[in-house]
């Protein structure tokens, strides 16, 4: 028989420790995904890694299940409660310690806002450099927990590049602190790595070291028109040897930035369209002769150059509102993709030429972090279409889209992660083998299957 764990949290932590509104129920059970109906069962907000822990054992005692959730701003379904679970919120777990200028170090909880982060490390001139579109909403714990990406991991890498200590819960209420501070620390098995990234299906993180990075000098940005597809990578052969530093170099088709201008109310800052657009974010001074060698050779069929911080951040709304401009347009299908980046181009012109052979109709809108061989490929469904039939072309299409990343080594999760949405899909870049060892790893850690159940394998 299921005890009343309500029951018993109540009498634990008290009645303000947790909430069963149906408008908290609703909100705290999702992420940015609409595929699955929320249903947890009570959304908890502890306020320590203690209360985690003494949550985390009550559970496992009852055989109750778990899913955390940061800011709830995933694309994969991995904070997704759609079972009952209950749900613990990070909310009231924000706290940013001080600023380490010394060890260059910030001590933050999950639950603190990435901006919140890059504000508390900008006063000291230095930045946690992981940033995206949803910086404002997401949190540390989440970032960590997806190993997230972004715009400027061309120039920093991955999230799990500056994160020097965790604490992480175990299911069974265990603490485990790992690493503290310590930028070297060969002593056996790294166990952060096994919870970064891994959705919170090993262990909740509540704590974390962040390692930082000395601000960026100012940076010029710049939105280049380009003529096809191959133009796209010769211009990135050229940004690999510049000799100054390029901090983003993303792309996006006239698909795209026709769907955010116009869902943002924006005016092109081109007169004519053009099949592609990169966005080149570099440190000043950028190489003049560079510049103009674009244009002398005929590279780049047009370009502009923001002229003022406010104009450097219009041409950044168009790349990072492509996300919510479409969801916002219609019914999207997306894939967020991977590639080893030399084979990269040959890959979207195959796959384009099939999708196109085999489904005209289909508009695949192609946007991303280009320069690290990520692509986010996303499918609208035709007004005209019904959605059970846009959902079975869906699948034939994937099935396409699929074979071509095995056959190309790349991958079906770039930078969103696995969560509910994408388990089907694991096996197309991860071995049985794999899968299997990563299987035998969760019972090590929770061997009642009770954390983030269904996320991942
Ligand atoms: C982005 O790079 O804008 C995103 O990862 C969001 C998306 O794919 O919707
Ligand atoms: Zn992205």
């Amino acid at each position: 028989m299921t005890p009343d764990i309500i029951k018993l949290i109540d009498q634990e932590f008290g009645p303000a420790f947790s909430s069963r509104t149906p408008e908290d129920l609703k909100e705290y059970g999702k992420d940015w995904t609409k595929v699955h109906d929320p249903d947890p069962l009570i959304i908890c907000f502890p306020q320590s890694t203690d209360e985690v822990s003494r949550l985390l054992k009550l559970c496992n005692q009852h055989g109750i299940a778990v899913v955390p959730s940061g800011g709830r701003t995933g694309l994969s379904g991995g904070a997704v409660a759609a079972k009952k679970e209950v749900v613990i919120s990070f909310e009231k777990m924000r706290k940013i310690g001080a600023v380490d200028e010394l060890a260059q170090t910030l001590w933050c909880e999950a639950g603190a806002v990435t901006e919140a982060v890059h504000l508390a490390a900008k006063t000291h001139g230095l930045t946690w450099p992981i940033n995206f579109a949803s910086s404002g909403s997401s949190t540390v714990g989440g970032n960590i927990a997806t190993n997230a990406g972004g715009v400027k991991v061309i120039r920093y890498g991955l999230t799990r590049n500056w994160v020097l200590g965790l604490t992480v819960v175990l299911m069974n209420g265990e603490i485990l602190k790992l690493n503290g501070s310590l930028e070297k620390n060969n002593t056996g098995v790294d166990f952060r790595q096994i919870f970064i990234g891994t959705e919170g299906v090993y262990g909740v993180v509540t704590e974390a070291i962040l390692k930082l990075a000395p601000l960026p000098k100012e940076s010029e940005v710049f939105l280049f028109a380009l003529k096809d597809l191959a133009k796209v990578f010769e211009l990135f052969k050229t940004v690999r040897r510049v000799n100054f530093t390029v901090n983003a170099y993303e792309c996006l088709s006239d698909e795209c930035l026709h769907v955010v201008l116009k869902h943002r109310k924006l005016a092109s800052p081109f007169s004519d369209s053009h099949p592609y657009y990169v966005l080149v974010e570099a440190e000043k001074p950028v190489d003049e002769n560079w510049l103009q060698g674009l244009f002398d050779s005929g590279l780049v069929e047009d370009a502009v150059q923001a002229q003022s911080p406010k104009e450097a951040q219009n041409l950044w709304a168009m790349r990072e509102g492509i996300g919510e401009s479409l969801a916002a347009t219609g019914l999207m299908h997306k894939h967020d993709i991977a590639l080893p980046i030399a084979r990269l181009q040959e890959f979207i012109e195959n796959w384009t030429r099939d999708l196109k052979t085999q489904y005209s109709g289909i508009m695949p809108y192609i946007f991303g972090h280009i320069g690290d061989g990520n692509l986010h490929v996303n499918l609208m469904k035709p007004a005209s279409m019904d959605v059970p039939e846009f959902r079975r072309i869906c699948t034939q299409v994937d099935q396409n889209l699929f074979a071509w990343i095995q056959k190309y080594e790349g991958s079906v999760s770039a930078e969103h992660g696995i969560g509910l949405l994408k388990k089907h899909l694991l096996c197309y870049t991860r071995t049985p083998e794999e899968i299997a060892i990563m299987m035998k790893m969760k019972t090590v850690f929770d061997p009642k299957g009770l954390l983030n159940p269904g996320k991942i394998f």
